[in-house]
């Protein structure tokens, strides 16, 4: 058959998580807790269902969830958003992030993302006939978490840039962005006709007391983002798939030209349980931002005695480690075989990188209850 999508294959994150399966591994690969949403949010699901929540909500989504989601973005970002012309409830970031993509790359034209980059966009921007252009994240002595490369973005974008995502924090190396980033990102697209897509996905988990950079916040880059975001990552539910699009007007109107034809609507008896519990609860992600970081450092702490090395992620539930002291073995060998001899299953940097790169690292979940972490610890702890 003649594929469109000739250079796609299984996820990593599917192949990981059988061998984990396979090699009764403890999973730190695929970006998922272990533990449940609050019982409340549980027992307003099973309300629901119980209740007539069960027939297609609206192609937007229900109004109490996008109102909900209007109130928080107001409350923690500053912008007032129409719930009905700029919030849509979409079938998890994924779909959110697919149906963007659709709506704004044509034939030809040219879409930036940052290496390592979340798998799906890539895809995507092949579906919509665009092409793909990759900018790898850069490490200095100066500065040496993952950055951009200002002057390498400013020197790439051209007449046939439609589109930059972002994804901060980022998914894998936890870094985030500063209100100075947004403003230099302003500054470079200021002139130019490219749209911006805000993976933020992450937005509720940023650690040491820095506050998430929503696009959402900044004046000029909100005219011309598509911001994503996902429940799954907020309220440890990422089998539940239900994300939303925060977006100008004119923007949310194309996005749900698409969105109608993907999904029609998204899942009904779940969306009147977060929106009743997003109303009832704005502390949960409140709370968010401690409960992982004490994961984190956890995490960091146990694994300081091993002969990995790593930065403290700044934000997401994802730890790099540098196995470089170890082996020079690369990194998709490296994580399978960890997966089959010590029985702790990672994901390999190198596969969200078009080319790869020059270091040996391995990203690890800690949204995982803490003997799984102990366990797995002291197992890498024994390389
Ligand atoms: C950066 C990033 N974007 C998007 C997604 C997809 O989110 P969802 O499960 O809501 O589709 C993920 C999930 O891991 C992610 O890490």
């Amino acid at each position: 058959m003649d594929t469109k999508l000739p250079d796609s294959g299984t996820t990593i994150f599917a192949v990981m998580s059988a061998l984990a399966i396979e090699h009764k591994a403890i999973n730190l690969s695929q970006g998922f807790p272990s533990f449940n949403p609050d019982q409340a949010l549980l027992d307003l699901v099973t309300h629901y269902l119980n209740n007539n929540g069960n027939q297609y909500a609206p192609m937007l989504g229900v109004p109490a969830l996008r109102q909900s989601i209007a109130e928080k973005v107001s409350m923690l970002y500053g912008r007032s958003v129409d719930p009905d012309r700029e919030v849509t409830v979409c079938d998890g970031a994924t779909e959110g992030l697919f149906s963007a993509i659709q709506a704004i790359v044509h034939p030809g034209d040219e879409v930036i993302v940052f290496d390592p980059a979340y798998d799906s966009y890539e895809p995507s921007v092949t579906l919509a006939g665009g092409k793909t252009v990759h900018i790898p994240l850069i490490v200095t002595t100066e500065k040496p978490d993952f950055h951009i490369d200002w002057e390498r973005l400013k020197d790439s974008i051209n007449e046939k840039t439609r589109l930059i995502i972002l994804n901060f924090p980022h998914n894998p190396t936890g870094v985030i962005l500063s209100a100075a980033d947004l403003d230099v990102l302003a500054d470079i697209v200021r002139d130019t006709k490219v749209y911006l897509l805000s993976d933020e996905v992450y937005e509720h988990i940023v650690f040491d007391g820095a506050a998430h950079q929503s696009f959402i916040r900044h004046d000029e880059l909100w005219q011309r983002s598509f911001v994503i975001s996902s429940f799954g990552k907020t309220y440890h539910a990422t089998g539940w798939k239900v994300g939303y699009c925060v977006a100008p007007p004119a923007l949310s109107n194309e996005f749900r030209k698409i969105h109608q034809w993907v999904c029609y609507a998204v899942v009904s008896p779940i969306q009147h349980a977060l929106g009743d519990y997003m109303a009832r609860t704005p502390d949960h992600y409140a709370a968010l931002p401690a409960f992982y970081e004490e994961k984190r450092d956890r995490f960091c702490a146990l694994v300081s005695e091993s002969r990995f090395r790593f930065r403290p992620a700044n934000g997401t539930f994802f730890q790099i480690l540098d196995y470089s002291n170890i082996t020079d073995e690369d990194d998709v060998s490296y994580a399978k075989r960890l997966t089959r001899e010590i029985g702790v299953a990672s994901i390999p940097i190198s596969v969200f990188c078009e080319q790869t790169p020059a270091s040996r690292k391995l990203r690890f979940c800690f949204a995982k209850d803490d003997d799984m972490l102990v366990e797995a610890a002291g197992r890498l702890c024994q390389l």
